[in-house]
């Protein structure tokens, strides 16, 4: 078959693929409460109580020295009036990128709500205490694997890393309160944080809270 028939057949079976499945909850903006972190912990109770996979992961986008964009899925660790927690090495590339631009966005999205929650805003380190007990709470071979703190590097040999590994794991256990003074535990300080409910007949319904002097503004968007 040519290319351009290839490309059509593959595009046909693109649009076939059923998205919003549904059934969808209703999302009614003009009850949504005045904080952000209300509604978003509403949503995602939703999500743990439907036993979603994973309703927790999001994805947080940068940008590098150059400006290009950069993307990768992580776990939330809190969320409070200061905003939303993540952790991650310093050294690894996301954690350059935060050095040189402290701004990011997070994308959550639970598909069988048709659910997506988007925040954009500044991004600031954990104190090292902070940074400590995150780092400390994490299983001894997470531990292990961030005292590497080779993420993201090119792996020519994994028997390489597995003694690298197996070594840091050895060091770790032999000293349980070693902390890696890289490890971060980051806060996304939303200015905006919008609330996007999809529906099967693409009427969907969209709320954004935009951070004011004092306080949210709630403003309805076009879908
Ligand atoms: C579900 C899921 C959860 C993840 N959680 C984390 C996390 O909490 N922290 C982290 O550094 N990487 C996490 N990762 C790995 C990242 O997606 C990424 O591969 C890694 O952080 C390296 O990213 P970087 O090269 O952009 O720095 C997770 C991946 C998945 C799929």
């Amino acid at each position: 078959m040519s290319d351009r028939g290839q490309g059509d057949r593959l595009r046909s079976w693109l649009r076939g693929i059923e998205v919003f499945a549904g059934p969808l909850p209703d999302f009614a903006p003009e009850q949504a409460p005045e904080d952000p972190v209300r509604l978003f912990l509403s949503w995602l109770s939703d999500a743990v109580a439907d036993r979603l996979r994973d309703p927790h992961a999001m994805t947080l986008s940068t940008v590098d020295e150059a400006g290009d964009p950069d993307a990768r899925v992580l776990i939330l660790k809190g969320v409070d009036g200061g905003g939303w927690q993540f952790a991650g090495h310093g050294f690894s590339p996301k954690g350059h990128q935060l050095a040189v631009h402290p701004r990011a966005a997070l994308t959550f999205y639970w598909p069988e709500h048709g659910r997506q929650v988007r925040l954009r805003g500044p991004v600031t380190p954990g104190s090292a205490q902070d940074n400590a007990e995150d780092f400390l709470a994490r299983s001894a071979t997470a531990r292990a694997e961030a005292l590497l703190a080779r993420q993201s590097q090119y792996l020519a040999d994994p028997a390489e890393r597995d003694q690298a590994l197996e070594k840091a794991l050895a060091m770790v256990e032999k000293e349980p309160s070693l902390v890696d003074s890289a490890w971060t535990l980051y806060t996304l300080s939303p200015m905006e944080v919008e609330f996007w409910q999809g529906a099967k007949n693409r009427v969907h319904t969209r709320l954004r809270y935009e951070r004011t002097p004092n306080g949210w503004e709630r403003l309805r968007l076009w879908s």
